[in-house]
């Protein structure tokens, strides 16, 4: 029986030492070897089989083999018992049930040493690269968004925020926009419904903190804003602006140059120069542009490249370039809001983000920023 038996067990598989695996092995084979040595050869080459299961595969594919509930080895030997004479079946029995066991606890403790032994592979492999952390940060936008607000924190600034969706009336009405004024007009601006507009300015924001708030006010207001522009490499419909707005007793113009040279040498460095250029917006008087010396031919309007020197193409050979529009808030706007302009009087300042990043960074492409293309954010 023992050949027969042996049959059920692959020749090819390699066999291995088992008695690193369980104390007391060698007491075990010697203990079948004077009770039926028949049984003791099926033990040590079953226990070598298992002992020498090379991964997890394997040991299963043993473990059926010698022990499966149906075709296993030792079931069809216990199964068989039934045929032998009484002495031999006690024997061979009380032999069979031993081994059954022993197999058993063998194909634990190897099932528990391959485990091991893949888990310490996974943990010891010291020749990996390691796993860099994916770590996000903030967009180049909010970057220079967060730097304008901590500037102006610091110079007694706090922010407010007003609506996306803003009515006419806030957006234009009562920054004193006459009722014919071409921004109005949808080719312009992105109407929601009649008389409710996408804000084509921060602005509006001034209005509803003054209405909410008495002065002294120091204010910026930080957002997204619409415009319905034909979209090209400096042009998008939707962009980002800061506003600021100071409103108190005996504010000056000459508060408005210190605070927004204050703000361009922040931003350009101290030796950068600037001028207040008179511009017209409706709810400024006086209206004013500052522009700084352009950086690429520093302000002299003639730049050289590999034809030669000539006009500067950055600023169009003006020397300079122009950074936000400002002023005086006009009385109307005030009156507007129920303050008295022989009383207080304010300035206000408004700038686009974009552009103070490409400038910063030399972004040539306005589309870059709504992309969301990591290539391109990862860069700040
Ligand atoms: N709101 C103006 C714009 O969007 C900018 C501005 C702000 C001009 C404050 C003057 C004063 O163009």
């Amino acid at each position: 029986m023992p050949d027969d038996l042996l049959k059920g067990i692959d020749r090819s598989w390699a066999a291995a030492d088992p008695a690193a695996l369980v104390p007391g092995h060698a007491a075990r084979q010697a203990e079948l070897e004077g009770l039926d040595p028949a049984l003791a050869g099926l033990y040590a080459r079953g226990a070598g089989v298992l002992a020498g299961a090379p991964d997890a595969a394997a040991l299963h594919e043993r473990t059926v083999a010698l022990l499966g509930r149906e075709r296993g080895v030792v079931t069809r030997a216990l199964a068989g018992l039934p045929e032998l004479p009484l002495e031999e079946r006690k024997r061979r029995g009380r032999g069979l049930n031993l081994l059954k066991r022993w197999l058993e606890e063998l194909e634990r403790a190897k099932r528990a040493e391959l485990e091991r032994a893949a888990e310490s592979r996974e943990v010891l492999d010291v020749t990996l690269p390691g796993r860099r952390p994916w770590v996000g940060r903030a967009h180049v936008l909010a970057q220079v968004r967060d730097e304008l607000l901590d500037l102006f924190h610091g110079l007694g600034y706090s922010v407010y925020t007003s609506p996306e969706v803003e009515s006419e009336e806030y957006n234009f009405a009562r920054l004193n926009f006459a009722p014919d004024h071409p921004a109005r007009d949808a080719q312009d601006t992105y109407f929601v419904a009649p008389g409710v507009v996408l804000r084509t300015h921060t602005s509006p924001g001034w209005v509803r903190a003054m209405e909410e708030r008495r002065p002294p006010l120091r204010l910026v207001f930080p957002g997204r804003v619409y415009r319905a522009e034909q979209v090209d490499a400096s042009h998008m419909d939707q962009f980002h602006q800061l506003d600021g707005l100071c409103v108190d007793r005996d504010v000056s113009l000459a508060d408005l140059k210190s605070t927004l040279n204050t703000f361009a040498r922040s931003i350009y460095g101290a030796g950068v120069r600037t001028r207040l250029v008179p511009v017209y917006f409706p709810f400024v008087e006086p209206g004013a542009q500052l522009d700084v010396a352009c950086a690429i031919c520093d302000g002299s309007g003639r730049a050289r490249s590999a034809a030669g020197e000539g006009r500067c193409p950055v600023c169009k050979g003006s020397g300079w370039s122009e950074l936000l529009g400002a002023g005086m808030v006009h009385p109307n706007v005030l009156r507007a809001v129920g303050y008295d302009p022989e009383e207080v009087t304010g300035f206000a300042f408004g700038m686009g983000l974009e552009r103070i990043a490409m400038a910063r960074h030399g972004i040539p492409e306005i589309r870059l920023f709504l992309e969301n293309d990591v290539r391109f954010l990862n860069q700040f």
